[in-house]
């Protein structure tokens, strides 16, 4: 599946936009502010249902306007889809797959799957345990159906906890109740600890793989900071924690507190990484969960490089196109990537356009809404 048509109306400063793609690469240009980012957005939107910048949705509509449209065209040799989504200032989405309405967003998950590289994504080496839970939650969910089940569950059961904990001074519940929501607590969060850590396990080879192939000398390891708990020593320590968690209101020990930690050459490397460290080590992150899901799915994922050669130095960025090559070669049919950057000599120097791939670059306006194809 290939993403071949885009639509866009309201969405940030894009008032109506039709772009065409190819299967292989797209490169977008243009100025800062001309919309890039934004058309990853809406791509990542129609695989998701959700923008991979924000959760309030709402920011994204086009300021003045009412609501959003994206809609999406994916072929493959034998089929086509369409999916159409719309979201309201009030905050409704309305879903469609072939013009027929779905309730849930599950239903899109797992579909047309993206991986993004952007500059946003940096948070996951540079930023706080939330950020890595997040990259690995996301992924882990796009391959997982029962993962995703799982955590959904696993949040709603720590939103009611965690009111209940709130509520314990004024309500003074009784035992029963608490040990209604701790019992949820351990089973579901047991579960979600043993997917995680299968597909943990998982990522962590498919890395090891990736940073061979890729080619660098790089020494990178991921791991927990604390090993999951047994549904036993989860029980024991919810006990332990119960006074202090109702005093801080939240609950204090579980899978919602993972830490896991990337190291570089051994040392945490949001205390040693340098910049350039930072991007490769991200880089390679995110093509392992291209592997993985390429694996696990079946079909290879689109991939959205946000401004990406202007942050990777020259040698970087042609190891990385030699990379998308390889990876091409052996799955015999290209990977659509959709490019972008404010301006085309840093893509000509990668080596990207010098190979014999045909190219479609377009370019954006800023002030005026038409698409120039180069
Ligand atoms: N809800 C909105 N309504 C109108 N304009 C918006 C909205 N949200 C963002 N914008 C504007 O849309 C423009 C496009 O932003 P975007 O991040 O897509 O630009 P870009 O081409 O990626 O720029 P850069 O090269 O700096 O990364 C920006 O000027 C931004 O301020
Ligand atoms: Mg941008």
């Amino acid at each position: 599946m290939y993403l071949s048509k885009l639509s866009l109306f309201s969405f940030r400063n894009h008032t109506e936009k039709n772009i065409s793609f190819s299967s292989g690469v797209t490169v977008i240009w243009g100025q800062n502010g001309s919309g890039k980012t934004s058309i990853l957005e809406a791509i990542t939107v129609l695989s998701m249902g959700k923008s991979f910048k924000t959760h309030k949705q709402k920011t994204i509509i086009k300021k003045g306007k009412n609501g959003f449209i994206v809609k999406g065209v994916f072929l493959s040799k034998n089929k086509k889809e369409q999916i159409a989504i719309q979201n309201t200032k009030q905050n409704k989405q309305l879903i469609k797959i072939n013009g027929k309405t779905i309730t849930n967003r599950k239903e899109l998950i797992g579909k047309n799957n993206v991986v993004v590289l952007s500059p946003e994504d940096q948070k996951t080496t540079k930023g706080g345990p939330k950020e890595r839970r997040l990259f690995f939650d996301r992924l882990f969910s796009v391959i997982n159906i029962e993962y995703l089940n799982t955590l959904q569950r696993y949040n709603r059961i720590l939103k009611q906890r965690n009111a209940w904990l709130s509520s314990f001074y004024k309500t003074k519940q009784n035992e029963v109740l608490e040990n209604q929501w701790d019992k949820l607590l351990v089973d579901v969060g047991v579960k979600l600890w043993d997917l995680k850590n299968q597909h943990f396990f998982e990522f962590k080879k498919e890395l090891v793989r990736v940073i061979k192939e890729y080619n660098d000398n790089i020494n990178i390891d991921l791991f927990f900071s604390e090993d999951a708990l047994t549904k036993e020593e989860f029980e024991k320590k919810t006990k332990k924690n119960i006074k202090r968690d109702i005093v801080l209101k939240r609950t204090t020990a579980g899978p919602h507190k993972d830490n896991i930690n990337i190291l570089l050459y051994d040392k945490d490397i949001r205390d040693v990484g340098s910049q350039g460290e930072h991007k490769i080590v991200l880089t390679l992150l995110k093509l392992t969960e291209m592997n993985i899901i390429k694996k696990k799915t079946g079909t290879q994922p689109t991939l959205l490089l946000d401004d990406l050669f202007s942050k990777l130095d020259l040698n970087k960025s042609k190891k990385l196109v030699a990379f998308l090559n390889k990876m091409e070669s052996s799955l015999g049919e290209p990977i659509q990537t959709i490019i972008t950057t404010t301006d085309l000599v840093n893509i000509k120097k990668s080596g990207l356009l010098l190979s014999d791939k045909k190219i479609n670059t377009y370019k954006l306006e800023t002030n005026c809404n038409t698409l120039l194809a180069q």
